[in-house]
């Protein structure tokens, strides 16, 4: 494979184009508008998995050209959490991404996101106050300014997250919501799981072999309690003690939250109903903080 300088920004390399300011971002975007293209965006922290590969795929319909946003956030990233250690291997990235039909990636210095004096904050209630929002205070302003930053940058026509970060997402369409960016089409992907259940995150790494075993409690958890949802269960009660029993049934497994809410607010429910749940729980499994989720609905 071979990527593109960071100088080579045209539209019509027969390479991945790597870009690293948002003038260049910009110029590239344009050129593809200018064939006819439609923009699509998969905003990544790098360390890229199957799951952010069938992100890329989804943001490609139609023929979408694809941009693939690669920066470590540090404004995301509280002062005791793993910042410093978050995987970054841009080489693998980059061939990894053009491998799954990226035709830009925007991977900018810090500097680039962040320059001396930046003073805004987006700072986004509702679907942000409980859970990772609790666990991880200014976790999620520092997740919408960077989205609303790339956005911005790219003006792409849709733009792809994962279900994974189930709450994330929330947080996200609150944003597009609020600031009338209408046009954009923001897409769900659903979670990728290995084989053997365990949802896919570039933390996973952080798993030697006795926590990645131990890991499976998560996935487990979420399976026993969507069993039971299927059976007929609506309880919060019932369905978030199926899965807290599986996590804690196993002793590496430390568990921060399980919790049944509404999809869209993320506010605790106590019972299912028609209207979209989502069963989300975090653990600490040795070195990694894990989060994974399940959608729930009331069964017909
Ligand atoms: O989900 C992620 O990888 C990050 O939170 C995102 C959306 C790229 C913002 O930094």
């Amino acid at each position: 494979m071979s990527v593109s300088t960071p100088t080579n920004t045209s539209p019509d390399a027969a390479t991945i184009a790597v870009v690293r300011s948002v003038d260049e971002l910009r110029q590239w975007v344009a050129g593809q508008r200018a064939e006819g293209a439609g923009i699509g965006l998969v905003p990544t922290m790098g360390a890229l998995h199957e799951g952010h590969l069938s992100l890329v795929e989804l943001a490609a319909c139609d023929g979408y050209a694809v941009v693939m946003s690669i920066f470590v956030n540090p404004t995301q990233f509280g002062p005791s959490e793993d910042f410093d250690a978050y995987p970054r291997d841009e080489a693998r990235d980059l061939e990894l991404a053009e491998a799954s039909g990226v035709a830009c990636v925007f991977a900018p210095p810090p500097s680039e996101i962040y320059p001396e004096g930046f003073s805004t904050n987006i700072s986004i209630s509702g679907p942000s106050g409980g859970l990772e929002g609790a666990a991880r205070p200014s976790h999620f302003d520092g997740v919408a300014t960077v989205v609303a930053k790339l956005l911005l940058a790219v003006r792409p026509d849709r733009a792809v997250f994962g279900a994974k970060d189930a709450q994330q997402l929330a947080v996200i369409r609150r944003l597009v919501t609020d600031l009338h960016l209408d046009d954009l089409d923001l897409v769900e992907a659903p979670t990728i799981r290995e084989a053997d259940g365990l949802a896919m995150s570039s933390r996973n790494r952080y798993l030697g072999d006795e926590d990645r075993r131990a890991a499976l409690a998560l996935s487990r958890g979420l399976f026993a309690a969507t069993a039971l949802a299927d059976a007929g269960e609506t309880r919060a009660s019932a369905l978030v003690g199926a899965a807290r029993n599986e996590l804690d049934l196993e002793p590496r497994c430390d568990v921060e939250y399980v919790a049944l809410v509404d999809a869209e607010h993320f506010t605790s429910i106590d019972r299912l109903t028609t209207r979209s749940a989502r069963l989300c729980m975090a653990a600490r499994v040795g070195p990694a903080r894990l989060i994974d989720n399940v959608p729930l609905t009331a069964s017909p």
